[in-house]
């Protein structure tokens, strides 16, 4: 029996991997001697993604795909399998967010949100599946704690995540019978992402979300790279269907004060 955490040899596909928390879980595979996809929409950052996780020593290759469009993922993931092989860590985290209260969003806006995050996991999901090492794949779909905690100015992230970990849950039910395990990490407040840069635009939010977690500091990318390994590496080869928080707590108590402010700094912009 082995428990390392080394995956050398194996083909971790990180969808949206080309920037902050997902870029973060791919270079923590690439460090532990995996060769990497990555696809996300910029060509550009898609280049430089490729270039760092080249740079730990296996073949890292990338596609500039959108989620959005179910052809272009079946394209990129058909050229990734005949490169790299069967995948056996598929981690599913492109995402679109922006505040706006429910009356500030309009239908395109609020679809937007849900075509990336849940329509796009479907169409990497219902597309990886054929590519997936059987038995022995681990998914990993992002998730995010407004898929149970609700949050004033997210009512499309709210209502995609939960969707999100809806698949994940039943996709862990259709597939634990090819050896599939599939689970969502769920990354609290992470230092230095586009995430937190648009939901705590201002040094006050920023202490505020610091404050209220309960282990007193934002996360790291790393914080989530390293649940991300021991969730795919023999330790976690028992979960199955789990919403895993990587938090230091903070969902435990809701966004509180931290959407109360950002409202403050919103008001009036409804309508
Ligand atoms: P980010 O850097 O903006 O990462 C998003 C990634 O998805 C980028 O690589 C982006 O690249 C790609 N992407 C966006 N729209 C896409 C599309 N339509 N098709 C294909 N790729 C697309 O944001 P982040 O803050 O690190 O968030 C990463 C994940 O963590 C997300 O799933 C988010 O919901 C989750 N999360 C973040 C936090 C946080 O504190 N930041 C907290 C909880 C959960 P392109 O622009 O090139 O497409
Ligand atoms: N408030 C209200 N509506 C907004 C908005 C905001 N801050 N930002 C965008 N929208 C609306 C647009 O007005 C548009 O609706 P409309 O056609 O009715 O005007 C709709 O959302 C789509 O915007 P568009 O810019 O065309 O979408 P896109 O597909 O180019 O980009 C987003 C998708 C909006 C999610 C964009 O923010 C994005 O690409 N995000 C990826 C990075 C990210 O969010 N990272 C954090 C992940 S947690």
């Amino acid at each position: 029996m082995s428990y390392a955490i080394d995956f050398s040899d194996q083909h971790v596909f990180v969808v949206g991997g080309t920037s902050g928390i997902n870029l973060g879980i791919a270079k923590g595979f690439a460090q532990a001697g995996a060769k990497l996809s990555v696809l996300s929409r910029s060509q550009e950052k898609v280049d430089s993604a490729v270039s760092v996780l080249s740079g730990f020593g296996q073949q890292a290759v990338g596609y500039s795909a959108d989620v959005r469009d179910y052809e272009a993922v079946k394209r990129a993931f058909v050229l990734a399998h005949e490169i790299q092989g069967n995948i056996d860590v598929l981690v599913s985290g492109a995402a679109g967010n922006f505040p706006a209260a429910l009356l500030g969003m309009s239908s395109n806006g609020f679809r937007a949100v849900i075509d990336i995050d849940l329509i796009g996991t479907f169409h990497v999901l219902r597309t990886a599946h054929q590519f997936l090492k059987k038995p022995g794949a681990s998914v990993i779909n992002i998730s995010a704690p407004q898929a149970f905690v609700p949050a004033p100015l997210q009512a499309h992230v709210c209502a995609a995540k939960a969707g999100v970990d809806m698949l994940t849950r039943v996709c862990a039910l259709e597939w634990g019978a090819d050896g599939i395990r599939v689970n969502s990490l769920v990354p609290g407040p992470i230092e230095g992402t586009e995430g937190m840069a648009r939901l705590a635009p201002t040094p006050e939010i920023l202490e505020a979300v610091r404050n209220s977690v309960p282990l007193g500091r934002l996360g790291q990318s790393e914080d989530i790279a390293k649940a991300a390994l021991a969730l795919a590496s023999p330790f976690g080869e028992f979960v199955n269907g789990a919403v895993i928080p990587v938090d230091g707590g903070w969902a435990l108590q809701g966004f509180g004060d931290m959407m109360d402010k950002l409202s403050h700094a919103f008001r009036g912009r409804d309508e």
